[in-house]
């Protein structure tokens, strides 16, 4: 069992601790939202907020999650209006739309820690796979969003 606020709501797992935390969103929880592409760590399609941090709900339990802070990409904007989301439309930065929840969570990440990302800033902070290359429309969506 582990507990741990998702989305702004107290949630209690009753799962075997080593469950990693995506499973517990996507299962227990129905926040299909984030994205199962390769269960190791390598693709970020699982990305989440832990405590403001971004990280790959593949990689952690929920033993590891116990007591802490998790938003999903349906917890981001309540009203799905953040501006980063609309940055990615205005800029044609989602083709399947796959990998988009978790490079929606890396970036907002990175714009919550810094305003004004160059382009060097955002490789580093969003290292998402993305099999429909939509990496240079990614980078003007996360430029946009920071003006
Ligand atoms: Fe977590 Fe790929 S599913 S990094
Ligand atoms: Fe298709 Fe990124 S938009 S995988």
């Amino acid at each position: 069992m582990s507990r741990m606020t998702v989305n702004g709501r107290p949630v209690e797992y009753l799962m075997d601790e080593d469950t990693p935390l995506l499973w517990a969103l996507r299962d227990a929880s129905n926040l299909t939202g984030t994205k199962y592409g390769c269960g190791n760590g390598d693709c970020g399609a699982c990305m989440v907020h832990v405590d403001g941090v971004a990280l790959r709900a593949c990689l952690i339990t929920i033993a590891e999650a116990e007591g802490r802070f998790v938003t999903t990409i349906e917890g981001l904007s309540r009203d799905r209006s953040h501006p980063l989301q609309q940055a990615m439309v205005a800029e044609q930065a989602i083709q399947c739309g796959f990998c988009t929840p978790g490079i929606v969570m890396a970036a907002a990440a990175l714009l919550a820690d810094n305003p004004a990302p160059d382009e060097a800033a955002i490789k580093a902070a969003i290292p998402n796979i993305c099999r429909c290359g939509v990496y240079p429309r990614l980078i003007r969506a996360v430029e946009r969003a920071g003006r």
